[in-house]
């Protein structure tokens, strides 16, 4: 039994080849050590998502009605997340280029990887995972604020795009997709990805790379290593970051409202350039990226 093993699958692989995004979930490809993966993986998170995941992921979590035992059914999945908030989990056989990505979130729907992490590695990998994905990302998509302030991002993304294309030198609009690209994947990646929440008189986790890492979910909150800050914008799409390494650095906001009206101020800062030039480094943006941004159509 081949199976749906991140970087191992062969389903997986024939549809990259041909160039195939979108794709739908061959459950039966699932081999029952994906399964037992899905399982262990779901079971020893539990109390920690008790102990720092905030109230919303945790009220999602139960509106879903995940499977702890057996890898998860996307439209399953999409029949209790749909009439909540109109998202759907989108299964994709790989990475997504920036705009697609955005894009699609404007739409309600969610990129999805349905390959499972290999059970002899289920502590770390860096590419995501139906584990990083579904469990992860999606509860939160239940919560209404939370779903809007996604389709804020596929907003901002096309409100750039826009920009972008009205120059006239090819170079420059590069140059802006570039830039414009980075603050937007840094402030995604510090809010949607790692970021902490205040609630009552602690701090908790909404980021999906916290709430999907058994490790990193503990140490984020408990950790004398990590640096939490209240978020500013200017830092967040200045701060390059690296994805192999438990986070040292992370940024809180005060309520899923305040990380909406955060987007709102983003995507104006995008319409008067004041991401036009952010720090360089990390994350790295590909031409494809950049190629989404400049054929990108309303
Ligand atoms: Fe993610």
């Amino acid at each position: 039994m081949e199976g749906l093993t991140t970087t191992k699958a062969p389903f997986i692989e024939k549809a990259q080849q041909s160039g195939e995004r979108f794709i739908h979930q061959p459950y039966e490809l699932y081999s029952e050590e994906n399964h037992l993966a899905w399982s262990k993986l779901y079971s020893r998170i539990q109390e920690r998502w008790q102990k720092y995941a905030n109230p919303k992921f945790l009220e999602g979590v139960a509106k879903l009605n995940l499977d702890s035992k057996r890898v998860p059914k996307i439209e399953e999945i999409n029949s209790f997340l749909n009439p909540l908030t109109g998202f759907s989990a989108k299964p994709v056989s790989g990475y997504v280029p920036a705009f697609i990505f955005f894009d699609c979130l404007r739409n309600r729907d969610f990129p999805t990887t349905i390959t499972v992490r290999d059970i002899s590695k289920l502590d770390y990998l860096p590419e995501p995972d139906m584990f990083h994905d579904v469990a992860g990302h999606v509860p939160m998509h239940t919560d209404k604020e939370f779903a809007d302030t996604l389709v804020r991002f596929g907003d901002c993304a096309l409100s750039a795009a826009l920009v972008i294309q009205e120059l006239k030198d090819k170079e420059l609009q590069k140059q802006r997709a570039q830039s414009v690209i980075k603050a937007m994947a840094r402030f995604f990646w510090f809010t949607v990805e790692f970021g902490l929440i205040r609630s009552g008189n602690e701090l908790r986790a909404y980021g999906s790379g916290l709430l999907s890492s058994y490790g990193e979910l503990e140490h984020c909150l408990k950790s004398p290593d990590v640096q939490r800050y209240p978020i500013q914008l200017e830092w967040a799409v200045n701060q390059y970051f690296e994805i192999d390494k438990y986070q040292p650095l992370l940024f809180i906001i005060d309520s899923f409202d305040h990380l909406f009206s955060m987007v709102d101020e983003l995507e104006k800062w995008v319409k008067n350039g004041k991401v036009n030039n952010v720090s360089p480094g990390e994350p790295y943006v590909s031409d494809a990226d950049i190629e989404s941004f400049l054929h990108a159509k309303p």
